[in-house]
């Protein structure tokens, strides 16, 4: 039993991708156990893309949370993706110790944020 990564394969269902094909689901666990998804939102205008990590964020934090511990992705790939550097980026901004678990079909992989973005640029940097 995995509800992060049923949550997840639901949102990938759901992904916009009419250009390239590619449906990614993201499930994000916040810190207070509630479960937010994303999916791939793709345009016309390739370059405005939207990636299922970013978009679970961004529903996350509009529903008040801010703090995540773990983040499960389904995707079409014959082998588990890892997020892209501006998803990286914009995950270290709420979670330096997050748990990445991706899936393709039954195959797995985990990391932590840490490893994916090691030195990541943060807001102690701007004081
Ligand atoms: N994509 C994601 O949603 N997450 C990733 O980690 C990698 C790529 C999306 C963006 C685009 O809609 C499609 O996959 C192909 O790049």
């Amino acid at each position: 039993m995995n509800p992060l990564r049923d949550a997840a394969e639901q949102a990938r269902h759901r992904a916009y991708a009419p250009y390239s094909g590619f449906r990614v689901g993201a499930a994000l666990e916040t810190a207070e156990g509630t479960i937010v998804t994303g999916c791939n939102v793709g345009n016309a205008s390739y370059g405005d893309t939207i990636c299922a990590e970013r978009g679970a964020v961004v529903a996350a934090v509009a529903a008040g949370h801010t703090s995540f511990r773990r983040l499960v992705l389904v995707s079409d790939s014959p082998e588990p993706i890892s997020p892209c550097g501006s998803c990286r980026q914009v995950l270290h901004e709420f979670s330096r110790d997050l748990e990445i678990e991706s899936w393709a079909g039954t195959v797995v992989r985990r990391w932590n944020i840490a490893e994916l973005l090691p030195a990541g640029f943060g807001r102690e940097s701007l004081s």
